[in-house]
């Protein structure tokens, strides 16, 4: 088991799907459950605030993340990277609840897989503390912005940014399962680095 953590930008979907590719392992994004959730409190028109609902419509919730995203039968893919779903994930990813409910899930996966490659915020703290590899990835906070926003002038780069900043905030921040350095994770800063550099200092580890 592969755990990789780290801020948005930081590389973790790029790189986890590529270790598990050279690897020949699976590779589950729970970033991407966190926002099924929210994409389904919008749909339903909950607030993604109210804990007690949210936490009703996580346990009925059929989430499916693999190549597509599909939520209830309905492929989410595109939807849940819009910026309706981030703003509303950090309010679900605060409930705890919901937390419960998606480890759950996700170790449920881990057992299944017998080995695999899975990235998030609380990955090598909470989900996977006995992982074989624990990965922390940074990268610089322009080069985060870079990555998602593209070069600044571009249409809605101000936004993306200002989302980046705000999720960091309040995912490093919260009570519940903050983004932190898991015991035992290796820092690799991937600011400088290309994918396969990453990647072999990953693999490394092993
Ligand atoms: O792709 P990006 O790094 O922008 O975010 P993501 O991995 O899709 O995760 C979206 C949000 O879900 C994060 O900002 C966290 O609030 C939450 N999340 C979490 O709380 N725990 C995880 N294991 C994964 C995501």
């Amino acid at each position: 088991m592969i755990a990789i953590d780290g801020p948005a930008g930081s590389g973790k979907s790029t790189v986890a799907r590529a270790v598990a590719a050279r690897l020949g392992l699976n590779h589950l994004d729970t970033g991407a459950m966190y926002r099924s959730v929210a994409f389904a409190a919008l749909r339903d028109g909950i607030d993604p605030s109210d804990d007690t609902a949210v936490a009703a419509l996580v346990q009925r919730l059929s989430i499916e993340v693999d190549e597509w995203v599909i939520v209830d039968g309905e492929d989410a893919t595109e939807a849940i990277r819009g910026s309706a779903v981030s703003v509303a994930v950090s309010a679900v990813a605060q409930n705890q609840a919901v937390r419960t409910e998606l480890v759950r899930r996700q170790r449920a996966w881990a057992d299944e897989q017998g080995g695999g490659v899975m990235e998030g915020r609380d990955i090598g703290s909470v989900v996977l503390p006995d992982a074989d590899v624990k990965v922390y990835l940074t990268a610089s906070d322009s080069e985060r912005a870079r990555r998602r926003a593209g070069e600044s002038g571009q249409p809605g780069h101000d936004e993306v940014v200002a989302d980046l900043a705000r999720r960091d905030q309040v995912d490093s921040s919260r009570a519940a399962s903050p983004l932190v350095v898991a015991d035992g994770a290796v820092v690799l800063d991937t600011t400088d680095r290309t994918v396969d550099e990453v990647v072999d200092a990953v693999v490394a580890l092993l």
